[in-house]
């Protein structure tokens, strides 16, 4: 079908370039060169130095998954619910926790945890153009959600008087324009030397025949590999070895989305410690066995995510003695991992597996017209961070309350939005004041009538507000914002 065969090609090319493009054909993929006699030098080469990056041995072991010759290894075999740190809800509970939380701030206070975002993620379902950390959404400020985990970590490296170094990874589509924006908010008051940056591996995704896919004539759709890929990405970058050198041991992972996350809690830390694990989550409790979360539960023997797709009805409802859902650890995107299990990862050779997605994905015709599909035309495939907890041993499941801890922003409207993120925020903030003796005005809903937003550098914690709200006139006019 195309005029290129490997010999008209290679007169030019280097040697390795020369078996790139036997690659290609071997494994055909030569319509990637359809537009190869029209393109300039520079878009040979920036066609050819891409195909450098693509694993084909991945992309052939991707295209066997489709066809079915082999097996995706999701199906459940034996499951059964998997054990967790429950809230406490008495006295030796509640001591339990203190000690952790002791255990987790010395850690903290001897430099041994850094921050960890992952940020390489598209946003495409909230459609934002540039990257979601920039997106604004403080109730009252109109923050964005960089700047509110940059002003967490800033306030914990006071509490604890210890630079909290903070990780990020980025991806090809959005790393230039994070650091553009870390740079022109002055790194939000944190060390810059401290702020680090790296970006994820990408991954080509492939249409319905298994053939790679051209956005541009010298250009293959690639999408990053997944918040699975943040593991590999911190060891090639050389992150977890700057880590080490500095002395962190423990990794305090979150993502972009989610405006309450508590990073470097030090109750989780002490949690992790004692258990000796090498990561560990944090759950919620499912809110309905219809859900549309993935739950903890042990598979065939080792601590696993399964996603809602994969649970059958019968155990998405099946309930315990007491009335609760059998598996009803939602899983939401909260780890500790230490440096050490990264390195012992990087060492077996990183086998997550790989889950597949049906997505929208841009496309140039034979004629060279670029086409936006308006249903899905390819697979995406991308490895999920949770899938390495079946390769820790003793890891922690620790329960958190929903609305203290998780509020994510993944559409633009609807659930998971901006404003159930603001609403999140102004509810959450609400509880702080009303246990302050301030009233908080709510809907018939129960929700905060009016925004409410703390900074961080104000108050960390409830515990940190009460002490100083106690004595200060605080009212509420339309909204109420308290910064540092
Ligand atoms: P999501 O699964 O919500 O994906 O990522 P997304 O890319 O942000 O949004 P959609 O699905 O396109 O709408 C959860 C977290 O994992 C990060 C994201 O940046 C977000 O913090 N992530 C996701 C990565 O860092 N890399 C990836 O390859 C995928």
């Amino acid at each position: 079908m195309y005029r290129h065969g490997v010999d008209s090609m290679i007169h030019g090319r280097t040697p390795d370039e020369k078996r790139l493009i036997q690659t290609v054909h071997d494994h055909g993929q030569e319509h990637l060169f359809r537009f190869w006699d029209s393109l300039s030098g520079k878009e040979k080469d920036a066609l050819m130095r891409q195909i450098g990056t693509i694993d084909f041995e991945l992309v052939a072991a991707h295209r066997r998954l489709l066809s079915g010759a082999e097996e995706a290894d999701t199906a459940v075999h034996t499951l059964d619910p998997a054990p967790c740190i429950p809230i406490p809800r008495d006295e030796a509970g509640r001591k339990r926790e203190r000690r952790a939380r002791e255990i987790g701030e010395e850690a903290i206070r001897a430099g041994k945890v850094a921050a960890f975002l992952v940020a390489g993620g598209q946003g495409t379902r909230l459609g934002f153009d540039g990257p979601k950390g920039c997106f604004p959404v403080g109730p009252v400020s109109g923050k964005t959600l960089f700047q509110m985990h940059a002003e967490k970590i800033l306030a914990a490296s006071r509490r604890y008087g210890v630079t909290i170094p903070w990780a990020i990874m980025t991806s090809e589509t959005n790393d230039a324009a994070t650091r553009e924006f870390f740079q022109e908010h002055g790194w939000f008051g944190l060390d810059p030397g401290s702020v680090i940056f790296f970006s994820q591996r990408m991954i080509p995704a492939l249409d319905g025949e298994g053939r790679l896919i051209l956005d541009g004539r010298d250009h293959i759709f690639m999408n990053p590999n997944g918040h699975g890929g943040s593991l590999l990405a911190l060891y090639e970058s050389g992150t977890i070895g700057r880590f080490e050198a500095r002395g962190v041991e423990i990794l305090s992972y979150f993502q972009v989305d989610n405006v309450l996350i508590r990073i470097v809690d030090p109750v989780f830390i002490g949690y992790h410690i004692q258990a000796g694990a090498g990561m560990s989550s944090k759950m919620v409790q499912k809110s309905h066995p219809g859900e549309k979360v993935g739950v903890f539960g042990i598979r065939d023997g080792k601590l696993n995510v399964i996603e809602y797709s994969d649970l059958s009805p019968e155990d998405a409802e099946a309930r315990l003695p007491d009335g609760s859902l059998k598996y009803g650890s939602g899983s939401i995107a909260i780890h500790l991992i230490d440096t050490k299990f990264v390195r012992a990862e990087a060492e077996d050779g990183f086998r997550l597996p790989y889950h597949t997605a049906f997505k929208k994905v841009p496309y140039l015709t034979d004629s060279g017209d670029l086409v936006d599909p308006d249903t899905p035309n390819a697979f995406k495939f991308e490895t999920f961070v949770f899938d390495a907890l079946a390769d820790t041993s003793s890891p922690v499941i620790m329960e958190i309350v929903r609305e203290h801890e998780f509020s994510p922003v993944k559409n633009a409207a609807g659930e998971d939005s901006p404003a159930t993120a603001r609403r999140d925020l102004s509810n959450y903030y609400g509880g702080w004041l009303e246990a302050a003796g301030v009233p908080v005005p709510r809907d018939a809903a129960g929700n905060a009538a009016v925004p409410l937003e703390i900074s961080p550098l104000f108050a960390l914690d409830r515990e940190e507000f009460t002490a100083k709200a106690a004595g200060r006139e605080l009212t509420i006019n339309g909204s109420l914002y308290l910064e540092e």
